[in-house]
Parts: structure tokens; sequence; C-alpha cells
């Protein structure tokens, strides 16, 4: 099994991602660690627990982290997401949060693993960027850093420029990059757009599946959908999912090269712009970035995930 720990800002997308770390007997899900990202931040938390019941799982940590980017104010997605939780309302059956800080809970976990324990970071940056800036060893304590974020050919979801994460805080983007860790990046476009957009044939062939988890699915999904078919998507998007399904099944990946990331912290137009630069600048690569994947492979991955009987 694979030791990870989910860093997320739980929306939509980010509770499917939860559900793959919570589902998947091929992973071994130490901690939750919530960041400011998608929706306000207790929302968030709400929406995590949720996901945990739903799944029907073993206690999982969930620590609370940063409730605000490093050096600039909270944008939300709640345009894109609602709630993100469909308006859901269960009970959070007791769970509570860890009283460690998830900062703390992310250095020393991966302090006590040295070189085993992987990160799926799906939300902006900002607690990775924190544990650097506390632990100096951190980066070569964690295995590998899988990130959702950016683009790699420079079309933004939040501007022209940006996506959404890496636009809610490039300061700590930029540090993450700089840092030293392994670095897998799952970018928005081309691949999200590409690979990892269920259209209605899917949606209804997971719907009719008639499990807890479907119809979870379904409801968190739902103001994304409407969101992504008023500007042009055709179906739910999902790159967080696709994230920690990658670290979990590298075989779905068919390309993915080095590159050198950097993010835009200055621009006027271009905030939060990941700058991924291939063999011909010159520059060291410090991410792998991946450029393909299964496609019809991941969408069978997440629906025999959501099949599953759980008890909510
Ligand atoms: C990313 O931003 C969020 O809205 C999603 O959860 C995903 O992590 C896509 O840009
Ligand atoms: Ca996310």
């Amino acid at each position: 099994t694979v030791p990870l720990v989910i860093d997320t800002d739980t929306a939509q997308d980010d509770c499917v991602a939860l559900l793959v770390g919570l589902l998947d007997p091929a992973a071994d899900l130490r901690a939750i660690t919530m960041v400011a990202g998608n929706v306000g931040f207790d929302q968030q938390v709400r929406n995590a627990f949720m996901t945990l019941n739903v799944a029907g799982a073993s206690p999982v940590p969930v620590y609370l982290g940063s409730r605000r980017p490093l050096v600039r104010a909270w944008v939300s997605a709640e345009n894109v997401h609602g709630d993100g939780s469909g308006g859901l309302d269960m009970d959070q059956a007791g769970r509570e949060p860890e009283a460690e800080h998830a900062v703390d809970a992310l250095v020393r976990l991966a302090a006590e693993s040295p070189g085993e324990l992987s990160i799926v970071a799906i939300g902006p940056l900002t607690n990775i960027a924190a544990a650097v800036i506390k632990d100096p060893d951190f980066a070569g304590n964690v295995k590998s850093l899988y990130i959702m974020g950016g683009s790699n050919n420079g079309r933004g979801n939040i501007t022209a420029a940006a996506e959404f994460n890496f636009y809610v805080d490039p300061e700590a983007a930029k540090t993450v990059f700089g840092a030293g860790f392994e670095i897998t990046v799952v970018p928005w476009d081309p691949l999200t757009l590409r690979r990892a957009v269920f259209g209605q044939e899917r949606l209804d062939e997971i719907a009719a599946l008639g499990t807890p988890l479907s119809r979870f699915f379904t409801r968190v999904c739902a103001a994304t959908l409407e969101f992504d078919r008023k500007v042009g998507i055709d179906g739910t998007t999902h790159p967080d999912s696709l994230t920690a399904a990658v670290l979990l099944h590298p075989e779905l990946v068919r390309e993915a090269s080095p590159y050198h990331v950097d993010v835009e912290t200055a621009g006027e137009l271009t905030r939060g712009y990941s700058a991924m630069s291939w063999g011909v600048h010159g520059l060291e690569p410090n991410a792998r970035v991946i450029e393909d994947v299964d496609a019809d492979g991941f969408y069978e991955y997440i629906r025999s995930l959501l099949a599953r009987e759980t008890a909510p």
C-alpha cells in the first residue's frame, strides 16, 4: 500500500479524491489536511467529514490548516462549487478534527517515516509551503508530492492565465516548486479538460449504480456541472481525483515529461500563471508533468469505487 496524506480544500472533486484515498485498498491514507481554497473553511471541513461518513471508512484524522494564503486575501470558487457538497447536510457522526495544526501534522508525519510518505495536494499550496518554511528537512522527508495545479498550455480557469489553486496562493506555489520535492503535476489544461471530464453518458452510468456513494457523487458534482455547462465544458471535471489515482495507479499515466515549473507572483494579468518550461530553455527540471492518461481507465476506476456498497 501507498502511505499518503491528502491536502485538500474539500468541495466537489476533492470529495471524490478523498473517496479514492479512503476506499482504494492500494491506499494507506494517514491523514487529511485542510487548506483555504474552494469554499468557506468550515464548510470545507463539513464536506470532508460528510465524505468520511459516506465512505463508511475507518477513522482517518482530519487536521485543520491554513485559513488564508501566505500573503494575499482568500479568493473562493463558490461561484463554481456552491457549498461544494450540493447542499448536503449529513450528520457528522461525532467526528471532530484533531487538535494539532495541519502544518505540524504534515511535518511530523513526514519526519516519522522519512522517504515513505506521499502527499496529494489538491488545493492551494499554503500548508505545503508553510511546512517547507517550518522544517528545512520536510521536502527531503517526503517521498513524492503530487500536485493538482497550473496548466501547461498557458490557459487558466480563474483568469486567462491562471489555474485556481496556483492563483489563490502563488507565493506558496512558487515556494513549493523551489523546495526540492519529487513533484508530479496534474495540470488543468490540457490534461484535465481532455481526459478527466465525465460527460452525460458517464454521469448516467454512475447514477444508475444506485449506491450511497454514487448518489453522493451526483450530489457533490451538481453545482460544478451546471457551471461547467455554462462555460462550455460538457461534464464534470475530475483533476483532484485523477491526481490521487495516478499516485496509486501509475499505469494510468500514458505520457509524462520533466519540466521546470515556476509560478508568477508579480504579473498584472498573470498572477498564478504556471511557467512550464521544457528542455529548450536550459533550466533544470523540478517536476514531472503528466501530459496524457488512460481516460477510460480512470473513469472505470472511479466508477468501480462508487459501485461499492458502504454503510453511510
Ligand atoms: C482546482 O481548483 C478547484 O476548484 C478544484 O478543486 C481543483 O483542485 C482546479 O483548478
Ligand atoms: Ca481542490
